[in-house]
């Protein structure tokens, strides 16, 4: 049987109740909107292994020497930078309960760390929850994407937050990403607010959920944990069986 496909095959084959297909959570939001923060404290308060994240920054395309050197004109906002094909790839395999090497990407040199992967692998009821700033581009692979994301969590702040995000971005920039004041301030409105406004607020109607002052709102996050509680409690919805997907949940808060 292994020699035939994956362990979950297998699994399934011995068990056919052992194996779950794990569920997806897409998290998007503008820049700096929380997105991490709201993954971590779901993760934090379910305290085991059976939700991973995946950030979509993970899969960043390296630049070339020439381009690194022109860094400050390179559009890291487009979905271009990202090899979605290679994040896809990932995600089909962590729903097929095979393990994934994440690439570690270097904010300060642009590039992957080379031989360096987070290993990642989800266990028995399994959960993945993955940040995306474009849940918009995930159109182009609808099929893919219905299968994939059984409910979307939009940590989208309200236009009028812009200011908070941008102060949150320069902060964080100057202190872990070695760039100055101006650089930000430059790649902010060359890039990234033009990039909000064509591809990630076009994917705020796609969210289930939509969460109002990001990792600030505890009531929020606490519900969202309690939906992935009752979801992994619910053993015969995550069963693999072709043609068979999870119930769309929605609810608002
Ligand atoms: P995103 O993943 O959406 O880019 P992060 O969660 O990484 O956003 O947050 C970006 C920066 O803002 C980080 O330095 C983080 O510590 C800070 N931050 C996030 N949420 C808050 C908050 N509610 N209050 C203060 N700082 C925050
Ligand atoms: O939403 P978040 O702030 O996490 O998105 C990552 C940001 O990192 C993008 O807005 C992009 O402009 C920025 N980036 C960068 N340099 C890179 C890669 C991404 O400034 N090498």
């Amino acid at each position: 049987v292994y020699a035939n496909g994956t362990a979950a095959a297998a699994l399934e084959l011995a068990s056919p109740s052992a194996v779950r297909q794990p569920f997806v959570i897409g998290v998007s939001g503008g820049t700096a909107s929380g997105k991490t923060t709201v993954c971590d404290m779901i993760i934090q308060q379910l305290h085991d292994h059976r939700v991973v994240l995946v950030n979509q920054d993970s899969f960043y395309r390296g630049l070339t020497a020439e381009e690194s050197a022109r860094a400050q004109d390179y559009n890291f906002d487009h979905p271009d930078a990202f090899d979605t094909e290679q994040l896809l790839e990932c995600m089909g395999q962590l729903k097929r309960a095979q393990p994934v090497n994440v690439p570690i990407y270097d904010f300060k040199k642009h590039r992957r760390c080379s031989e360096s992967f987070r290993k990642v692998a989800i266990t028995c009821k399994p959960a993945s929850m993955i940040k995306l700033p474009f849940l918009c581009e995930l159109r182009f692979n609808l099929i893919v994407t219905l299968k994939f994301v059984h409910f979307l969590l939009g940590s989208m702040m309200d236009q009028s937050d812009a200011d908070v995000r941008l102060a949150r971005r320069i902060r964080r920039d100057t202190v872990e990403r070695g760039r100055d004041i101006s650089s930000v301030l430059d790649q902010y409105g060359r890039f990234v607010k033009p990039a909000f406004d064509d591809f990630v607020l076009p994917s705020k109607k796609y969210a289930d959920v939509i969460i109002p002052r990001g990792g600030d709102n505890h009531v929020a996050v606490d519900l969202i944990v309690q939906h992935i509680r009752t979801k992994l409690g619910q053993h015969d919805l995550c069963k693999i069986y072709p043609n068979v997907h999870v119930v769309q949940s929605t609810f608002q808060i």
